[in-house]
C-alpha cells in the first residue's frame, strides 16, 4: 500500500514537472491506484477501471466455499479454487481424506458424503469406474462420491461433504490395510 502511494505521487511528481497536472490527474489519484500495475487506475495502459473491478470480483470468484464434516462433526470451511478436486483441496487443508491412489479411481479412500442433495444433483454423474468403486466404500449413502472425482465449480459453492467414518484402503499394490 505504501509503495503504490508512493509510486504513485512519484507520477504526479512527473505530471506537474510536464505542466501536466490536471483535475484528471487528481480524479485519477483519488480512485486509488491499480494494485496489478501500480498506477493510477485511470491511467492503467491494459484495462478500463470497469474491467479491474470486473477482474477483483472474478479473482474473488475464482474460489467457491466448502465445509468439510468430520467423523466427530467437527466442521472446517475452506476455499476451494475452481477446477480443484476435492481430494486436492482436502490435503492443501490438512483435512483427513486419504486419497490412496491420488484420483486415479482405484480406491475408495477418499470417498465423501454429499450433506445436501440440491448440491448432490450438481454434480456431474458419476462414471461406471467411480460407481465400482463406490461400491467398495464403507458407508455408503445415496449421496456418497469420490473427493477425487467432485470437481470445484461455481455451483458448488457452500457445499457441505462429510467424511465417513472409516474408509476401506485397496491400494493398487493389493495390499488391504484395516479399517482406520
Ligand atoms: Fe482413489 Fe479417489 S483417490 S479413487
Amino acid at each position: 500500500m505504501f509503495i503504490s502511494k508512493v509510486s504513485q505521487l512519484g507520477w504526479i511528481v512527473k505530471e506537474l514537472r510536464r505542466g501536466q497536472y490536471t483535475s484528471v490527474t487528481r480524479t485519477a489519484y483519488l480512485q486509488g491506484p491499480c494494485s496489478r500495475h501500480m498506477q493510477p487506475l485511470k491511467y492503467c495502459s491494459s484495462t478500463t477501471a470497469a474491467d479491474h473491478t470486473h477482474e477483483e470480483k472474478n479473482e474473488h470468484k475464482e474460489k467457491i466455499s466448502v465445509t468439510f464434516v468430520d467423523k466427530d462433526g467437527e466442521e472446517k470451511h475452506i476455499k476451494v479454487p475452481i477446477g480443484m478436486s476435492m481430494l486436492e483441496a482436502a490435503h492443501e487443508n490438512d483435512i483427513e481424506l486419504e486419497g490412496a491412489c491420488e484420483g486415479s479411481l482405484a480406491c475408495s479412500t477418499c470417498h465423501v458424503i454429499v450433506m445436501d442433495v440440491e448440491y448432490y444433483n450438481k454434480l456431474e454423474d458419476p462414471m461406471d469406474e467411480e460407481n465400482d468403486m463406490l461400491d467398495l466404500a464403507f458407508g455408503l449413502t445415496e449421496t456418497s462420491r469420490l473427493g477425487c472425482q467432485v470437481i470445484a465449480k461455481p455451483e458448488l459453492d457452500g457445499i457441505r461433504l462429510a467424511l465417513p467414518a472409516a474408509t476401506r484402503n485397496f491400494a493398487v499394490d493389493g495390499y488391504v490395510p484395516k479399517p482406520h
